[in-house]
């Protein structure tokens, strides 16, 4: 009901009439935008206790028509787990899909055991049920599903949703925290439709699936009703492949407030905020009374050229929702110059420096293989990683259990939306991205953490590396080969 319609593309580029296009027609903004429910936690033994259950439905989407989809308590999506730094946490994840499926927790630092990745598939009817202890500071992280080579078709099919970390230091900054008024998750994804509202799961070029319509927590044309002087966003691009440029309509600058894995050291105004799959960043915007402004992503630079740019949908501008301030705001606090303490990693602390080169599908030459241990990291110890994208075509790099702190890009320090804690970055072509992070917990060879690419399309064809953390000393060929596969 009242649903807008989709962005309209009139263009034809050898796939139909879904290709991209430079410039995106108007979007029709009507809806208002829906806000996940907050997972209700039951409390046992000082446990916190959450329920998801991943299942099949039928969605209305788009206003042409129902839609086959998947989701998390629901048809579509799921609710947003919301816990405190030192709370014990369960999940009791429940497959009803019919086929096996994984969950993983995106950006949280955790025993191996509870990760959720493609070692850990639930099987039809199945509950897999991992627990751990929240242990780091406030943030902006997500789960989705992580099934070796069907992570995209996942993902794409509507499993996910947001995880949101609090910390007594973030809860005493004054900072918009009051969910769903005036901090508001935004879960950007692109989707593709056919005339009679279905998804379609066929429109995949290099880089995987790129959709003309843009959703957001699931719903196209999304109206925010603003309520308060400064609202906080909590931008995560859930997108298989695309990468978003944010702004806003009216050039406004924002405050950059938090990157993947937490606050920054203060906030940081900017005008764009570029972020690619897996990416989150929480930005305040600050509106007049009576105001309307749009969230934007612009055509952006990958660094690629620009016919490669295209098949990545950098060129588009896309309106992503419109905020609507109401004649009255509340009062806000202000902004504080500080935020966190970011305790830089000291490089000289290292014990090791790896290189992943990100080509061709592959990392350092090697397809993923479910069976091969590719690094053999010593638990307590600092590494630094030097990653860089050895073609043209857009790639990124995510690491399972670290937040990593970005040394140096080419040599050069890293931008302030680049400064803080990230489990995610963009990789533009031949430049070395040198990455510092520390291994604190450990994973046996049953169950290692991976790092990939968050393109999903290229995670699921081979662009992705598994890694130990072990004890020292522990003999890693006796690693490579004991373990039940
Ligand atoms: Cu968001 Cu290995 O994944
Ligand atoms: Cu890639």
């Amino acid at each position: 009901l009242g649903v807008a319609g989709a962005v309209t593309l009139t263009g034809c580029d050898g796939f139909g009439s879904r290709g991209t296009r430079d410039t995106v027609g108007d979007v029709d903004f009507r809806n208002q935008l829906p806000i996940p429910p907050l997972a209700e936690g039951t409390h046992r033994d000082g446990v916190t206790v959450f329920d998801l259950t991943a299942q099949a439905g039928r969605s209305a989407i788009v206003p042409e028509g129902m839609s086959d989809t998947w989701g998390l308590n629901g048809t579509f999506l799921g609710p947003t787990l919301r816990a405190r730094q030192d709370e014990s946490v369960q999940v009791n994840v429940t497959n009803q899909l019919d086929e096996a499926t994984t969950l993983h927790w995106h950006g949280m630092h955790l025993p191996a055991s509870a990760d959720g990745g493609p070692h850990q598939m639930i099987a039809p009817g199945d509950t897999w049920s991992p627990a751990w202890t929240i242990n780091q500071p406030a943030a902006t992280l997500w789960y989705h599903p992580h099934p070796h080579g069907e992570t995209e078709r996942h993902v794409y099919r509507g499993l996910g949703g947001l995880f949101i970390i609090d910390d007594e230091q973030e809860s005493l900054l004054g900072l918009p925290r009051d969910y769903g008024v005036d901090d508001i998750p935004v879960i950007v994804q692109d989707k593709s439709f056919d005339d009679r509202g279905r998804l379609v799961e066929t429109s995949r070029r290099d880089n995987g699936m790129l959709g003309e319509t843009i959703l957001v927590n699931g719903s196209p044309g999304p109206v925010l009703e603003i309520t308060s002087e400064r609202t906080r966003l909590r931008l995560l691009n859930a997108s298989t492949a695309r990468s978003y440029s944010f702004g806003f309509s009216d050039d406004r600058e924002f405050a950059m407030i938090a990157s993947d894995g937490g606050l920054l050291r203060e906030p940081t105004w900017l005008t764009r905020i570029l972020l690619t799959p897996g990416e989150r960043a929480e930005i305040i915007v600050e509106m007049r009374p009576g105001q309307q402004v749009t969230l934007r992503s612009f055509p952006h630079d990958l660094g690629l050229s620009n016919g490669r740019s295209r098949s990545t949908g950098a060129t588009d501008t896309l309106d992503i929702l419109l905020l609507r301030a109401n004649e009255d705001l509340d009062r806000s606090a202000d902004l504080p110059a500080r935020l966190a303490t970011i305790d830089r990693l000291d490089p000289s602390s290292a014990v090791e420096t790896r290189e992943f080169e990100l080509r061709s599908h592959r990392i350092n030459g090697q397809s993923m293989e479910m069976d091969r241990i590719d690094d053999v990291v010593t638990v307590d110890t600092t590494e630094i990683w030097e990653v860089w994208n050895g073609h043209r075509q857009p790639h990124n790099f995510h690491v399972h259990d670290v937040q990593f702190q970005v040394l140096e890009i080419d040599g050069q320090p890293p931008s302030p939306e680049l400064a803080g804690w990230k489990d995610t970055i963009y990789l533009p072509p031949d430049l070395r991205y040198t990455l510092i992070m520390r291994f604190t917990e450990y994973a046996d060879p049953a169950v290692p953490y991976m790092y990939h690419c968050h393109l999903l399309w290229h995670e699921d064809q081979g662009m992705m590396g598994q890694f130990v953390v072990v004890e020292p000393g522990q003999d890693p060929d006796r690693i490579g080969t004991d373990h039940d596969h």
